[in-house]
């Protein structure tokens, strides 16, 4: 760590991070061009990552001269990244990127010294992390097919994860649905996804071909990594986020709507019930029965747990006396 110049390295970082979000989103799309197969690692929306990823290294950045004592939580770090499946191996293309990614946002300001700053402290943070100890099974055991033949970043943006999240994530509000806004709403999320698939495949086509023209030699310090790649991947990256949050949107609306639904049958069958038992109530066994029965149907209608919709069951009993 002798050799780091750390004002050095602090002042190229200030420069990066006044570009935070757009230099993560850089750093994705180099990391996923060198090695697509990491992608599945990652969520399909990054937007939370990038901005995990960047806070991380400016608390390194901020603790470059004491790395001892960023040594604790550089050991947690490390561990929870295991537990992810991130295998050591990983971590020299998360350098290679990451360089990439700094040699691409600092222009001019880039030269060999400052190279050699990020790669020791880089190296030394990747020790750290990769030799903490793992604790218990989590998901070491994962591991990703990361042969040769890895063609093009595949795997960030089909349509199949978007849906499969998307739809997994909706189970949870189905109970309580009119069945043909349900239907409604999926066919408008999958034509919205079809159409920002069709986009998303033209970009990656368009990456590919560029992948095919300019073989990447390796090289010295940061590798060469194609500008315009970087460039296609982050816009597709941006379109999947906003794919995704379209969807989550339309999918809050009719969450909505539902709920008013569920909530004017049950106030029906309130009245109903009302109509049929009369208003007043003697706690018998025949009384608790239908008590029960009842608060089977509110509970039913709103989809909600049976205690508490005998709860509002019984707000209601009190509140007709
Ligand atoms: C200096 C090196 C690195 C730093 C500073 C860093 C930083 C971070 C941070 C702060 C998080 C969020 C942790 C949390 O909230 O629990 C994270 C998550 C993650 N990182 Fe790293 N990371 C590094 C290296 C790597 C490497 C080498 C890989 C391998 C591909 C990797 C892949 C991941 C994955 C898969 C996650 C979880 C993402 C998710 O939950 O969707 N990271 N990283």
């Amino acid at each position: 760590m002798t050799a780091v110049d750390v004002a050095r390295l602090r002042a190229s970082w200030s420069t990066v991070a006044e570009r935070g979000d757009e230099f993560a989103l850089s750093f994705y799309a180099t990391l996923f061009l060198l090695r697509p197969a990491l992608r599945e690692l990652f969520e399909v929306s990054l937007t939370e990552q990038r901005g995990r990823f960047v806070a991380a290294l400016g608390d390194i950045v901020s603790r470059v001269d004491d790395l001892d004592a960023a040594v604790p939580s550089l050991r947690r770090l490390g561990r929870a990244h295991r537990e992810s499946g991130v295998l050591p191996e990983f971590y020299p293309l998360v350098g290679q990127a990451l360089l990439a990614t700094l040699e691409r946002f600092l222009g001019d300001e880039w030269t060999p010294e400052l190279a050699a700053d990020w790669t020791g402290a880089y190296a030394v943070v990747a020790e750290v992390m990769t030799n903490a100890e793992v604790r218990g099974r989590g998901r070491q055991s994962v591991r990703l097919p990361l042969g040769d033949g890895d063609s093009g970043p595949r795997a960030e943006l089909t349509a199949d994860r978007v849906r499969g999240r998307l739809f997994r994530r909706a189970r949870r509000y189905r109970r309580g649905f009119d069945r043909e806004d349900v239907r409604a709403f999926q066919r408008r999320v999958a034509e919205e996804i079809t159409a920002r698939d069709r986009e998303a495949t033209r970009l990656r086509a368009e990456v590919a071909r560029l992948r095919a023209r300019s073989p990447r030699e390796p090289t010295e310090g940061a590798a060469v990594v194609d500008e315009l790649a970087v460039s296609l991947l982050s816009q597709a990256q941006l379109l999947a986020e906003e794919t995704l949050t379209a969807a989550d949107k339309h999918r809050r609306r009719l969450a909505a709507q539902a709920h008013r639904q569920a909530e004017t049958a049950a106030e029906q069958a309130a009245t109903t019930y009302r109509a049929a038992a009369g208003a007043r109530y003697t706690p018998d066994g025949e009384e608790l029965q239908r008590r029960l029965a009842w608060a089977r149907t509110y509970s039913h209608a709103l989809g909600m747990p049976l205690r508490a919709a005998d709860t509002a069951f019984q707000h209601h009993l009190r509140e007709i006396g």
